[in-house]
């Protein structure tokens, strides 16, 4: 890829911070107000999963449906606004499990028409030569391991994954076949702590755990899950830092009830004129002028509704200070 903009956190930074023992913060998020909160938290990796299908695009329950256009929309939405942080794209189900070619040409697409910095893509075995081959095309790959939604089906749901020994013998295989294939960090989904330890322990790159323990190079949670801005079951791994579903909530509902109540908008809400613009505005719109008009039956902004005259007994438009 060429030169990162002036800013950017290097890519190599991450494995610096592996290696010095530093914890690697990555979010996701799905559009501008996200990466730049994310970006101001300093986070170092801002992740534009396709769970957009279930936290922003109203799926159930699957990541499966949202497809390249719509995740493209979302990442440029992120790559415009977060200067500092890394930004990776999803690669949705459909998009890399084709064939190399197909992977890399949707590789491309992210980087080239929603300025990624690095796409992710699921699973390893089949897809090791994917990442290979968009590495040796100069672009950065994420893997991710574990449970991995777009097949949760094939895994009989969204199960922690690894759990008998030799399950767990294969994750650590997939994931140092990523590492060798180019990777420059994978994620571990749902796997057994002292699983991810280990492949934490094997790995020279850095390992990003979602419900993987403590003992990952670093950390990475859904942008709605740890706001409380998604609703229903969560899973165990979700720590929630705040409960925005309550408050907007309770600010939709203040907002309906002062609208209907007349409350809002305020005097300080609205604006004022030049009393004597005010004035003239008045006797342009007096009554033997639409009179006028109504007689020649031309309709005109003046013979409108909203320019009528206001009858006698409407309060005069209010004073306010001006913006
Ligand atoms: O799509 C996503 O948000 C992810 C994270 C949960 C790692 O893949």
């Amino acid at each position: 890829m060429s030169t990162p903009p002036k800013g950017k956190l290097p890519l190599p930074e991450l494995a610096a911070m592996k290696q010095r023992g530093d914890k690697i913060v990555m979010v996701t998020a799905y559009d501008a107000p996200g990466a730049r909160f994310a970006e101001d938290a300093g986070v170092e990796i801002i992740l534009v999963g396709d769970t957009a299908a279930m936290v922003v695009l109203g799926y159930e329950g699957t990541t499966v449906p949202v497809t390249m256009d719509e995740m493209l929309f979302l990442t440029r939405t992120v790559s415009r606004s977060a200067r500092r942080p890394i930004v990776v794209g999803d690669m949705p189900f459909g998009s890399f499990q084709v064939s190399d070619e197909k992977a890399l040409e949707n590789a491309i697409r992210f980087v080239k028409e929603a300025g990624a910095d690095a796409i992710k893509l699921e699973g390893a075995g089949p897809m090791v030569s994917r990442v290979k081959t968009i590495v040796d095309a100069g672009i950065a790959v994420m893997g991710h391991v574990g449970l991995t939604p777009q097949s949760a089906t094939k895994l009989g749901g969204f199960k922690t994954q690894g759990k008998t020994a030799r399950a767990a013998a294969e994750l650590v295989e997939g994931a140092l076949a990523l590492e060798e294939a180019g990777a420059f960090s994978v994620v571990l989904e749902a796997v057994p702590a002292p699983v991810a330890a280990e492949i934490t322990r094997q790995l020279t790159v850095p390992t990003i755990g979602i419900g993987a323990g403590p003992d990952t190079d670093g950390q990475v949670l859904v942008y709605h899950d740890l706001l409380g801005l998604s609703e229903g079951h969560l899973p165990r791994f979700v720590k929630r830092y705040a409960n925005l579903s309550r408050e907007i909530r309770d600010a939709l509902e203040h907002y309906a009830e002062e609208v209907r109540d007349g409350t809002f908008p305020g005097d300080e809400h609205a604006y004022a004129m030049p009393e004597e613009e005010l004035e003239l505005f008045r006797s342009s719109i007096s009554p033997s002028a639409t009179s006028a008009n109504a007689q020649a039956n031309e309709p005109t902004m003046s013979s409108s509704k909203s320019l009528s005259p206001a009858p006698a007994s409407e309060p005069p438009l209010r004073k306010t200070s001006s913006p």
